[in-house]
C-alpha cells in the first residue's frame, strides 16, 4: 500500500482528502504544520506527499528541499492557491512533480497521485539502479584487508582527488585491475561523467585507430558518415586502456601524441579537437621487458608509468583469499537462493594452500561453480575442482620439511617474514596459535610481526 503524506493547515481539507484517499486504499497520515511533518518524514518513508506552500513558519517550498534532500524517492505533489502560480514554478524546480490548484475536485487529485505513483516506482528504480553503479564503482567494492589492498585504496584516493591523467594498473590476470580502475573513476570528480573501456589485445589494428580516434566522412571508404572516437566519447570521464602491451606500435605513437597534447585528431580530419579524459591503461604483462624487446615504445612507457599502480597476485597476499571467499559465498547466496556457510576445514586449508594462478577471477570461478552443485551446508572438498586437490597432495606429500638455498642465495630475514606469513595465515591471523606452530612465544610472534609491517 502507498504511503501518502497530507500537510496542509486546514483541517477540513485534510479530512477529506484522507477520506476519499482511505477509499482508495492508500496509507493516509495527516499533519498540520511544518514541525508534525519534519517529524513524520523522520520516522516514515513517504511515497508521496500532498504539500500546501502556504504554511506557517517554515515555509512549504522549505520543507519540500528538506524531503528531496532527505528522501530523493518521495515523490512530492504542490497544493496551490490561485494567484500564486510564482511560488508554484520555483516548487518544480525545488524538484516537485507537479502542482494543483485550490479548490480542486477529488477526481482531479486522483489522476494527479496516480501519475505520481507510477513516477515514484519509476524513480526508485532508477535511484537503485544509480546505488548500485556507485556501488561497483567505488572503494567498497574492494574486498580484502591486506597491507597491499590497504595501500592500494590509498593510492586510489589519493589518485582521484588530484585527478591524475594518466594511471598505469599493473598486475596478473585476474587481480582486479578493471575493478580498481573503475574505483579510481568513481572515487573523484569525474564520477558523473563516463567510464569507458577498450581492450586493445581484442580489436584488430585497423579498427583500433578508428576505435579510439574516430573518423572522418569519407577518411575511408567504409567511413559513410563522420564517427566520433572512444577517448572523445569518455570527454569528462574516464578512458580504461586494458591490456595496453597489446597497442600496436603506430597506435602507440598516436596515444602518446594525444597524452602530450589533450586533443585528438580523427582519421582523416584536419583539426584537434580537445579532450578531458583520464587515462587508465592497464597490462598483465610487464611492460619493461616489452620495451627492450621493442615492442613497447619507451617514450610511452615513461609516459604512462607516473603513476603506477601494482596489483599482488593472491598468493602474495593470502590474508585475502578467507574474506573474498566469504564476500563471494554471500554474494551466491543471494544471487542462487542458498544459504552456504563456508567451506568445511579441509577444502578451506585447500584453498589456503592453492596459488590461485587466475586470482581473484579464479577463486570467484570455483565459489560459484561450487555452490551451483552444493546442497550442504557447507563447501566439502569434492566440489572443488581436480587442480585444487592435486596441488593440495602436492604439498602434503612434500610437507617433510625441506629448506634448500637457491644457488644465487636467499635473505633469511625473507626466509623468517615468509614463515611468520604462513604461520599466520594457517592460524588465520590468530597470533598465539601462529607463535604455537613456529615454537616461540607470543611476545617473540608479535616483535617479528611488527619488525615485518604484519602489525602497525
Ligand atoms: N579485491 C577484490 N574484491 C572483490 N572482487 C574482486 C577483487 N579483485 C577482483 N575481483 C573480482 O574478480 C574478477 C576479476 O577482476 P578484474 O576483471 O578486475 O581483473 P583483471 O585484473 O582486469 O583481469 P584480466 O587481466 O584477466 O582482465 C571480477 O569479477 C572482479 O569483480
Ligand atoms: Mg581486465
Amino acid at each position: 500500500m502507498n504511503k501518502v503524506l497530507i500537510v496542509d493547515d486546514e483541517k477540513l481539507i485534510c479530512d477529506m482528502l484522507k477520506t476519499e484517499l482511505e477509499k482508495n486504499n492508500y496509507d493516509v497520515t495527516v499533519v498540520n504544520n511544518s514541525k508534525d511533518a519534519i517529524k513524520a518524514i523522520e520516522y516514515t518513508q513517504f511515497d508521496i506527499v500532498l504539500l500546501d506552500l502556504m504554511l506557517p513558519k517554515i515555509t512549504g517550498l522549505d520543507l519540500l528541499a528538506l524531503i528531496k534532500e532527505k528522501s530523493p524517492d518521495t515523490v512530492v505533489i504542490i497544493i496551490t492557491a490561485y494567484g500564486s502560480a510564482e511560488s508554484a514554478v520555483k516548487a518544480m524546480k525545488l524538484g516537485a512533480f507537479d502542482y494543483i490548484n485550490k479548490p480542486f475536485s477529488m477526481d482531479e487529485m486522483l489522476v494527479v497521485i496516480k501519475k505520481a505513483e507510477e513516477y515514484s516506482r519509476k524513480l526508485k528504480e532508477i535511484n537503485y539502479y544509480k546505488k548500485e553503479r556507485e556501488k561497483k564503482y567505488s572503494l567498497d567494492a574492494i574486498v580484502g584487508s591486506s597491507k597491499a589492498i590497504k595501500e592500494i585504496k590509498e593510492l586510489i584516493t589519493r589518485v582521484a582527488e588530484a585527478d591524475v591523467k594518466v594511471v598505469l594498473i599493473e598486475g596478473e590476470s585476474g587481480v582486479g585491475k578493471e575493478l580498481i580502475a573503475k574505483a579510481i573513476h568513481g572515487s573523484g570528480k569525474r564520477a558523473e561523467g563516463p567510464f569507458i573501456a577498450i581492450n586493445c589485445a581484442s580489436v584488430p589494428e585497423t579498427l583500433l585507430e578508428s576505435e579510439l580516434f574516430g573518423y572522418e566522412k569519407g577518411a575511408f571508404t567504409d567511413a559513410k558518415s563522420t564517427k566520433q572516437g572512444l577517448i572523445e566519447l569518455a570527454d569528462g570521464g574516464s578512458l580504461f586502456l586494458d591490456e595496453i602491451g597489446d597497442m600496436p606500435m603506430t597506435i602507440q605513437a598516436k596515444m602518446l601524441r594525444f597524452l602530450e597534447e589533450r586533443k585528438v585528431r580523427r582519421v582523416g580530419g584536419l583539426t584537434d579537437i580537445p579532450v578531458d579524459v583520464q587515462i587508465i591503461a592497464a597490462t598483465n604483462k610487464i611492460l619493461k621487458k616489452l620495451v627492450q624487446e621493442g615492442k613497447f615504445r619507451e617514450d610511452l612507457y615513461y609516459r604512462i608509468k607516473v603513476v603506477p599502480i601494482y596489483i599482488p597476485p593472491l598468493r602474495e597476499r593470502r590474508e585475502d583469499i578467507v574474506e573474498l571467499a566469504n564476500y563471494f559465498i554471500k554474494y551466491f547466496n543471494s544471487e542462487f537462493k542458498k544459504n552456504v556457510k563456508g567451506f568445511s576445514p579441509i577444502a578451506m586449508k585447500m584453498i589456503m594452500q592453492y596459488d590461485w594462478p587466475g586470482n581473484i577471477r579464479e577463486l570467484r570461478n570455483v565459489i560459484e561453480r561450487a555452490m551451483i552443485f552444493e546442497d550442504e551446508e557447507m563447501i566439502m572438498v569434492e566440489r572443488l575442482p581436480a587442480e585444487i586437490i592435486a596441488s593440495s597432495n602436492r604439498s602434503m606429500a612434500s610437507g617433510s620439511f625441506e629448506i634448500r638455498i637457491p644457488q644465487e642465495g636467499i635473505d633469511i630475514e625473507e626466509v623468517e617474514k615468509e614463515l611468520i606469513r604462513q604461520a599466520l595465515t594457517i592460524a588465520k591471523g590468530n597470533q598465539s596459535k601462529a607463535a604455537r606452530l613456529l615454537n616461540i612465544g607470543v611476545d617473540a610472534m608479535r616483535y617479528r610481526m611488527k619488525k615485518f609491517g604484519f602489525l602497525k
